[in-house]
């Protein structure tokens, strides 16, 4: 381990299989990625209208041993060039999570290697980094299928909750209205698509906090609106306005979101911000938030594909924790369904 923390430059295999993606990437030093591979199973669960966790552990254990070897062969490493082994604990589906820590802890004790165990969310918040010179102390909005949070990324390290929802996630309300809507799953970009050919005609609601202290998310409300609207309608046997429909929820949710990046920007005066989870990837999001510009502030996105699940934004994570002075794993290492946000 101390030879580990000495070395110039540390290549670190990362295995990531939380929920629908078996993923594994090769990351060298945090920020640059020499290969990234994910295996998704979304055609699988889409027929059942979202994951099935048992069906998702089932394909995780069939795919996991080809997607490692091929994000070796595409990065063009062996087992030798490989400095540390990273994974996925929590949180996210037990079974699936198994999977990953497993076949993990196995290559660490077969080949000889430091194991790193990294939180989902952390992961998430590190593919910030890949490709990116981006550097702590920043906000970063998490807005995935399973958290809406902002935190205040103090060093590569130490995370404070800023604020979150009360109620459901931001992806989740994207998930079930798209269900509703009678959209695929996963819903968010069915949802981006439909609301490019409509209009934000209907008057959603955005709950609004005045004031850093009392800042929290909640698209219980939201959710509940599109459910009613959508009922209301098939009970009057009115044609269901899908796009505009879309265009309006999408629009309340991006400015929920918005709205409170602006709040916690001004109550802290940090005015480099980034966003991360599966919604960071939502175009319309990302347009609102280029207007931040003008408020003076940075504003960083991963590249899409780091945006979703994927095994890179662990390898990043893994990096800088590592370099942080992060204990390793021994192979005792379990999975956990949940983990503290920071
Ligand atoms: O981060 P992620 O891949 O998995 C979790 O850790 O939850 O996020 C998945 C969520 C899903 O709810 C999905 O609908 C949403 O991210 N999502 C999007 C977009 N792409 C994925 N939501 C809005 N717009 C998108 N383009
Ligand atoms: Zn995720």
């Amino acid at each position: 381990m101390k030879g580990l923390q000495q070395k110039s430059s540390i290549t670190i295999l990362a295995i990531e299989s939380s929920c629908d993606e078996t993923a594994c990437a090769i990351v060298r030093d945090g920020r640059t990625v020499l290969s990234n591979v994910i295996a998704t199973q979304i055609e699988i669960h889409r027929r059942f209208g979202g994951v099935v966790p048992e069906i998702a552990s089932r394909n995780h254990t069939l795919a996991i041993e080809n997607v490692v070897r091929e994000a070796m062969e595409r990065a063009g490493v062996t087992r030798e060039d490989i400095d540390a082994v990273a994974v996925t604990y929590g949180a996210g589906l037990l079974g699936a999570l198994l999977v990953g820590v497993n076949f993990a802890k196995a290559l660490a004790y077969a080949w000889h290697k430091p194991l790193f165990a990294v939180s989902h969310i952390k992961g998430h918040i590190a593919a910030n980094y890949i490709d990116s010179a981006l550097e702590p102390p920043y906000l970063c909005l998490l807005a995935s299928g399973g958290h809406t949070a902002i935190v205040k990324v103090e060093d590569y390290e130490h995370i404070k909750l800023l604020a979150q929802s009360r109620d459901d996630a931001a992806g989740e309300a994207f998930d079930k209205v798209a269900r509703v809507l009678g959209l695929p799953y996963p819903g968010g970009p069915e949802i981006q698509e439909k609301a490019r050919d409509g209009k934000a005609a209907f008057d959603m609601p955005i709950p609004k906090s005045a004031s850093l202290d009392d800042l929290y998310f909640s698209y219980s409300g939201l959710k509940t609106y599109v459910i009613n609207l959508v009922h209301g309608m098939a009970q009057r046997g009115e044609e269901i306005p899908v796009c505009d429909i879309a265009a309006s929820f999408q629009s309340a949710a991006v400015e929920q979101i918005a709205h409170g990046l602006a709040l916690a920007s001004d109550a802290t005066g940090i005015k480099k911000l980034a966003i991360a989870g599966g919604v960071s990837a939502n175009e319309e999001l990302r347009k609102r938030l280029d207007e931040f510009a003008a408020r003076g502030c940075e504003v960083h996105y991963p590249k899409l594909v780091y945006c979703t699940d994927n095994a890179a934004m662990i390898g990043a994570a893994a990096y800088f924790a590592i370099r942080s002075g992060a204990q390793e794993s021994d192979l005792s290492l379990d999975a956990k369904a949940t983990v503290p946000l920071c």
